[in-house]
């Protein structure tokens, strides 16, 4: 397990950096990330290296037992570079040119900026190779945002010719006889400005997915050198949870040896541990493998505001809920707060003032815990039957028509996730290209963008004796995002034993009352952002509308197909519905939590060879009781625990048993 924190030797003078070094060995850290934005430091001037002051403090940190992880600084241009060549700029969606300062400001298909960062990252990957003490590198820092450019326009024409071959074949595929958008040249392809305003869907989805790639393909530049000059230490990107939009994390981490990701969860507002969790899941399901937290909450938020600061033991409760949901690192940001730039009121875990405070013990405390396990948990994988599918095409797709304020493809996400994780059955994030053999239970929130591939994998999973949940949206558009010409859900239909009559959008947020039926018949609850109102082809109702012209119709449905089941869930449940349908679901599936356990605390459970790891994790502010039953060793005190155990607020308990 490794355990540290983000380090800035370069914000701090050097007679601070063994002092430091020393406090984060009595903390129990064993890794550092540096350098992430340290470019000019590195680089005063082109071609002019300087990586002594680096060399130091990794050799220091080395002294003190710590290990180091290296950010390539690219997300931090140096102003000599952006002034000698302004064309490297990102221009806005409304086309306004980014001026200096401040981050994330290039262009990621710059010819230029592309150059200049090579040379950086070949400079760094040489002179680290092989130094012993750099185990990874991180590249660049959180991609995202999208470029609006002139070299992005051709980029994006060149994408399009790639991806279509001719003209006739992108102008059939888009519908361009709308509007009189048919394309004689590709150069006359523009991009979906701000200014235009109502663009054609296919035109908007693809740009989506160019930007994407472009920020893949920029990343597998720096890969390319990394691996060349420096095989041996593995490679990662700082990505943003579940709920960065912007890019395809799966084609983004396919690249990656492992992925990490930022969590603050106590930023703008009160910490969500569903979110949370669902977030983890989403990062492990990326690569399905253990990953790092590279930047974990380490004191109050803060920008031009000031945010809350962290409860006392909420930031190891943070760090150990990543842990249960299958990190094998994580690393706090910051070490200490800076003195000065636009993150001063960014807190770390120690104050501007550098003297160790609460921030401090409580991770040092979790440092001890997390000595006594060792690494027992390194490589395990989190154990759960039940996935989610994640489809970024169907998220860029709202982007450009997100059909009512209300109706949110990340909400319903987490909405059902919620519904999952209240319930402790633990849940892998996989995309649509995904095997889904083996999973009990399968939920694919609104799938809008769908090809006969992928629809042909669900129906061979549900026949195959699986259960599916889908939702209203599902199936609605090919993979140019022009609509199907068939009745909803489209190529599911048939599967679902439904069809949509009509649809009734409820722009206004109203909700509209649901009542179960059948197998559902207990259940109550509402309808929320959308209406479907379902024919039945074979299916039985599980919910009918209660209220507005269509009250009696169906509303969630289930049908048998095959040796397994689909349910089509025609509006976005609200809780009680939501609970209600996956409490019969786990229940007819089988699928349960590894231990029942009070409501409010999270259970997940970490397998290997080495044993299986339960965790038990009181997210309330109560005390509560857990019957381990047989029980095992617990290794976060090392003891031996059966029976009923109390766990204290935010207390969190790793149980190995057989
Ligand atoms: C992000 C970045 C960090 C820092 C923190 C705090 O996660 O990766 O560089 O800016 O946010 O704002
Ligand atoms: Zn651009």
């Amino acid at each position: 397990m490794y355990y540290g924190a983000d380090y800035y030797p370069e914000h701090w003078p050097e007679e601070r950096w063994a002092q430091d070094a020393q406090m984060m060995r009595e903390a129990g850290f064993n890794v550092v990330r540096m350098a992430e934005f340290a470019w000019t430091r590195m680089e005063p001037r082109e071609g002019e290296f300087n990586f002594g002051w680096l060399d130091d403090a990794i050799a220091l940190m080395a002294e003190h037992g710590i290990e180091s992880v290296l950010g390539t600084p690219t997300a931090a241009p140096p102003a000599w570079i952006m002034d000698a060549y302004p064309e490297a700029a990102l221009v806005t969606e409304d086309g306004r040119v980014m001026t200096y300062g401040s981050r994330r400001n290039y262009c990621p298909s710059s010819g230029v900026y592309r150059v200049h960062s090579q040379r950086i990252v070949a400079a760094m990957a040489e002179h680290y190779a092989d130094n012993p003490h750099v185990i990874a590198w991180q590249i660049d820092n959180e991609f995202g945002g999208r470029c609006y450019c002139a070299d992005c326009q051709a980029g994006f024409q060149q994408w399009l010719r790639e991806r279509y071959g001719t003209l006739d074949a992108m102008n059939a595929a888009w519908g361009t006889e709308f509007w009189s958008h048919i394309y004689t040249a590709w150069e006359q392809v523009p991009l979906p400005w701000e200014a235009t305003r109502l663009h054609n869907p296919s035109l908007a989805l693809n740009y989506r997915r160019f930007m994407s790639d472009t920020y893949a393909d920029y990343q597998r530049l720096q890969i390319e050198i990394l691996r060349e000059l420096a095989p041996d230490q593995p490679i990662s990107h700082n990505l943003m949870g579940f709920g960065y939009p912007n890019l395809d994390y799966f084609d983004l981490a396919a690249d990656l040896d492992f992925v990490t990701w930022d969590n603050y969860p106590r930023f703008m507002g009160t910490p969500n541990l569903s979110n949370r969790g669902l977030a983890h899941d989403t990062m492990r399901g990326l690569k399905n493998k253990p990953f790092w937290v590279m930047e974990q909450q380490g004191g109050p938020t803060g920008n031009a505001v000031v945010n809350a600061t962290p409860r006392p033991g909420e930031i190891p409760f943070w760090a150990w809920q990543a842990i249960a949901h299958g990190a094998d690192g994580i690393v706090f940001f910051r070490w200490r707060t800076a003195r000065f730039g636009a993150e001063e009121y960014w807190h770390g875990i120690l104050d501007h003032h550098g003297i160790p405070s609460r921030r401090y013990r409580e991770v040092k405390e979790m440092g001890e815990a997390l000595e006594r396990i060792g690494d027992k948990l390194d490589g395990s994988r989190v154990a759960g039957d039940v996935a989610m599918l994640l489809s970024y095409d169907s998220r860029f797709a709202f982007q450009n028509q997100p059909h009512n304020p209300h109706l949110d493809y990340p909400d319903i996400f987490q909405r059902l996730y919620r519904s999952v994780w209240e319930r402790n059955l633990g849940t892998q994030i996989v995309s649509p290209e995904a095997e889904l053999d083996g999973f009990e239970l399968v939920i694919a929130p609104m799938l809008y963008v769908m090809d006969e591939e992928i629809a042909q994998r669900l129906r061979d999973y549900v026949r195959n004796g699986g259960t599916l949940v889908v939702t209203c949206r599902t199936g609605v558009t090919d993979m140019d995002n022009g609509i199907v010409d068939a009745k909803l859900p489209g190529l599911l239909a048939e599967m679902c034993g439904v069809t949509v009559e009509e649809y009734d959008s409820l722009d206004d947020g109203r909700t509209v009352a649901l009542k179960g039926a059948g197998e559902l018949a207990h259940a109550g609850g509402a309808g929320l952002a959308w209406a479907d109102v379902l024919a039945l082809e074979g299916a039985e109702v599980l919910a009918r509308y209660d209220a507005d012209y269509y009250a009696g119709e169906p509303a969630i449905t289930v049908n048998r197909y095959g040796a397994g089941r689909a349910v089509y869930v025609g509006t976005v449940p609200d809780s009680d519905m939501a609970g209600a349908l996956l409490g019969w679901l786990a229940e007819t599936t089988g699928v349960e939590s590894a231990i029942q356990a009070p409501a409010g605390v999270e259970v997940t459970e970490r397998v290997s060879d080495e044993g299986r790891f339960l965790f038990l994790l009181n997210g309330t502010a109560q005390e509560q009781v857990v019957d381990l039953g047989e029980g095992g060793e617990e290794r976060t005190r090392g003891e031996s625990v059966s029976g009923e155990i109390k766990l204290e607020p935010l207390g969190v308990r790793v149980v190995q048993r057989a």
